[in-house]
């Protein structure tokens, strides 16, 4: 069933130049991008996203990268997209990212990880009533 999820596009893709290919991967799933605009996150923005991780070791760590430059937010819709675009970013940890995933092909470490995907229908809702205003 058509579903909608949120993507962020996080600094070090900006950064990396890799925008383009990354956004290709999506297109060449024919997924459609509904929206797209670029923003540099504030400390707000990431402490609302990332409420699950707040009090864990590496939440310092998160909002510097996060806020270390812009991102670019989209939304993306498509049948089971919310699984599927998960599937595409692969793995958090890189090296257990499959061959040919987004995190797979182009990310070294755990941190610095490319791309957000929403993981499921409540936090895509709640992501993108948050960002997309
Ligand atoms: P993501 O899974 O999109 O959301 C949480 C982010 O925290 C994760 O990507 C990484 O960018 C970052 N992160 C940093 N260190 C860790 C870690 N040890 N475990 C999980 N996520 C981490």
């Amino acid at each position: 069933q058509c579903e909608k999820t949120l993507i962020i596009l996080k600094p070090d893709a900006i950064k990396r130049n890799l925008v383009g290919k990354i956004i290709g991967k999506i297109e060449e799933k024919n997924y459609t991008i509904e929206s797209m605009n670029m923003k540099t996150l504030s400390v707000e923005d990431l402490t609302y996203h990332y409420d699950e991780h707040k009090g864990k070791g590496f939440f310092p760590d998160l909002l510097d990268y996060m806020s270390s430059g812009p991102v670019v937010i989209m939304v993306v819709s498509g049948d089971n997209v919310i699984k599927g675009m998960r599937k595409l970013c692969g793995a958090t940890d890189p090296l257990e990212a499959d061959a040919g995933t987004i995190r797979g092909t182009y990310a070294s470490t755990k941190n610095e990880n490319l791309i957000h995907s929403s993981d499921s229908i409540e936090s895509s809702k709640r992501e993108v009533a948050y960002f997309i205003k």
